[in-house]
């Protein structure tokens, strides 16, 4: 029996050792110590054998029984070690390796950025902000702005016209955004102070003009405004635009709706307005002129008021001035863009650099 239990010894020993795993080497333990084992027969039965072999048996037995355990428990610990060992190493992340790239960000179109500069600066000085529609009625566009039906200078702001009804000389694109002087007239009593951004269409087509392209239209109305007040407000307006040192200057001009009419200029902000650079070279932004051209103005028109004097706007007692230009020029100016179709093209290469 003696004999029996170290050939078992020896049995067990191979199997502990050939275990590779934690759920291997609680086989071998099953086998060969759990309750069916042959080992934990033999001391459940020590009782039964004769007196003499109960002592040998039992001390050799419960030696081998200890020896085994011992040698699982610390073979357990080694497994683990080495299997926590593995899954850390598996687990293990590079950090220094680059990560999923950042999707791009979009960012606001610099036309867009542009308008919202001159409405802030606006809404600063008082005004309003409003929106009117693109598709206008011939009689916003031009005849409530002293254009009447067949004068020339209609033919300035050729446009596109819409079909409506049968007709197709009443309906059109807007030319400009004065049509929004007369429709916030007749919805607004004065005084009134207001801005109007917004697209416009004109058939023209080259690097500085698009047939589409932007403007904002200003609009100021009450008792005793000068084209004084006309001149301050363009000039507090375009010192925050380009910048304090910014003068400004006004040349006659024509246009049907505003009497006086004028064209305002700013300093060039490239030469301060020398129109010549530090070397000595013609400044090319303003051709050597010293100042930009920026869009229209003028104290509007006696007559236009008589279309909207329904609406509290008595010629005899409100003066008014207003003003227009292309936000598409602002923005060519600020941003040293050359071709104005360039931000119609949606080439990310030119939008991505106003970001
Ligand atoms: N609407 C004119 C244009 O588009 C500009 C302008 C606006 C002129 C307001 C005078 C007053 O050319």
């Amino acid at each position: 029996m003696v004999e029996r239990i170290e050939e078992i010894e020896a049995e067990a020993k191979a199997a502990i050792e050939a275990a590779g795993s934690v759920p291997e080497l609680e086989d071998a333990r099953v086998s060969y110590l759990g309750r069916k084992a042959e080992l934990t027969g033999i001391l459940r039965g020590i009782a039964d054998l004769p007196p003499e072999q109960r002592g040998p048996v039992g001390s050799t037995g419960n030696k081998v029984r200890k020896a085994l355990e011992a040698m699982i428990e610390a073979k357990t610990d080694g497994l683990k070690q080495i299997e926590l060992e593995k899954s850390l190493a598996g687990d293990r992340i590079d950090v220094t390796l680059p990560g999923t790239p950042a999707r791009a960000v979009g960012h606001i179109h610099p036309i867009t950025r542009t308008r919202r500069l001159i409405e802030d600066v606006m809404v600063g000085l008082g005004y309003q902000v409003m929106e009117g529609p693109e598709i206008e009625h011939d009689y916003y566009n031009f005849t409530a702005l002293n254009h009447p039906a067949g004068h020339p200078a209609r033919m300035l702001q050729d446009t596109f016209y819409v079909e409506h009804e049968g007709h197709v000389e009443e309906v059109l694109l807007r030319t400009h955004t004065s049509p929004m002087q007369v429709r916030a007239m007749e919805a607004t009593p004065p005084p009134l102070f207001m801005i109007v951004p917004g697209k416009t269409y004109r058939r023209d087509s080259d690097a500085t003009h698009s047939p589409m392209f932007h403007q904002v239209e200003g609009l100021a109305v009450g008792e005793g405004i000068t084209l004084a007040d006309l001149k301050g407000t363009l000039l507090a307006m375009l010192r925050e635009i380009f910048g304090p040192d910014r003068e400004i200057r006004m040349r006659p001009h024509f246009f049907p709706f505003t009497e006086p009419s004028v064209e305002f200029d700013v300093s060039c902000f490239h030469c301060g307005g020398s129109g010549s650079l530090d070397d000595g070279s013609r400044c090319g932004l303003c051709k050597g002129i010293g100042w930009i051209e920026l869009g229209g103005a003028g104290m509007v028109d006696p007559n236009v008021f008589g279309f909207v004097a329904d609406s509290g706007y008595n010629p005899d007692s409100v003066t008014g001035f207003a003003f227009g230009f292309g936000i598409e020029r602002i923005a060519m100016l600020r941003h040293g863009v050359g071709d104005l179709r360039l931000f119609f093209d949606n080439d990310v290469r030119m939008l991505g650099q106003f970001s």
